[in-house]
């Protein structure tokens, strides 16, 4: 089978584009769960029974030192190289925190609002946390709930010969911890349809750098990573590569 090079571009670039809901299209196939009246799936991935929680600082309690915003933004940059030195418990949860954390949750339970901007308020995301030198925790695969600020551990027996082959890149298997973001497409398909996408991909980007600017308050580095084997990482952290699939990654360790 031959794949017209220009034409596949064409396709692609399609993700890109801003969606135009004023477009009159025939049938209603195209509209979305929402407008459909399907009830809202939930804001956040529950806890399993009998799961582990490990409690985190409460972002209240947190005592990292204050850093102008001015030198954070100015010296953010890729870090590919980090210590053996450890992340403190407190350090973790703020990176967390900075990242996804919650400021309301709506009465419904159909939205979130949070550190981060989301189209819709939707937040598509979960964290997931490979650790590998974090005061206090043990290795091993944990999901970060935002709601209750708490790990849930997923997986203490990690395989390292598959952790070998999830990406390409040898310094993301150093860092202290990697920050693998997934995507559960549903929660923003429900409220956009088809023009999802181009909203979780941009979403992602500003999560992503809210990590790369924590990392400067605690002299610790991080590099946004979208070079990975798919199948290995969503095997890794246990989740199916249709409902929710890895996006992002980013390893984080002390510079
Ligand atoms: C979406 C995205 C994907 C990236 N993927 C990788 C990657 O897979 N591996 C890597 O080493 N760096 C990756 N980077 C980091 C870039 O290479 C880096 O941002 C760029 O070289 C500029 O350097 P700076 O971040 O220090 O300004 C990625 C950055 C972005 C924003």
């Amino acid at each position: 089978m031959s794949v017209n090079y220009e034409e596949e571009i064409l396709k692609r670039r399609n993700l890109l584009k801003a969606s135009n809901w004023r477009i009159e299209k025939e049938g209603d196939w195209w509209k979305s769960h929402q407008q459909k009246g399907i009830p809202a799936p939930p804001i956040v991935k529950p806890v399993p029974e009998n799961a582990m929680l490990i409690d985190l600082v409460q972002p209240e309690e947190l005592t990292i030192k204050d850093i102008p915003l001015f030198d954070a933004v100015s010296s953010r940059k890729s870090h590919r190289a980090f210590t053996d030195e450890k992340i403190s418990l407190e350090e973790l949860s703020f990176l967390l925190w900075t990242t996804q954390g919650v400021h309301e949750v709506d009465k419904k339970k159909i939205w979130t609002k949070r550190v981060v901007p989301s189209g819709g308020a939707r937040h598509p995301f979960e964290t997931y946390l490979l650790i590998n030198r974090v005061e206090g925790i043990k290795e091993g695969v944990y999901r970060y709930h935002p709601i209750e600020n708490k790990l849930i551990l997923i997986n203490s027996q990690i395989d390292q010969e598959t952790v070998k082959k999830a990406w390409y890149q040898d310094f993301i298997g150093k860092s202290a911890v990697i920050f693998i973001w997934t995507a559960i497409p549903y929660r923003t398909e429900w409220r956009y349809s088809l023009i999802s996408y181009k909203d979780i991909l941009i979403e992602a980007g500003h999560i992503c750098q809210n990590l790369y600017l924590a990392c400067e308050a605690i002299n610790a580095g991080t590099c946004a990573i979208a070079a990975y084997e798919q199948k290995v990482v969503d095997s890794l952290i246990q989740v199916d590569g249709k409902e929710e699939l890895a996006v992002y990654l980013a390893p984080v360790g002390k510079i």
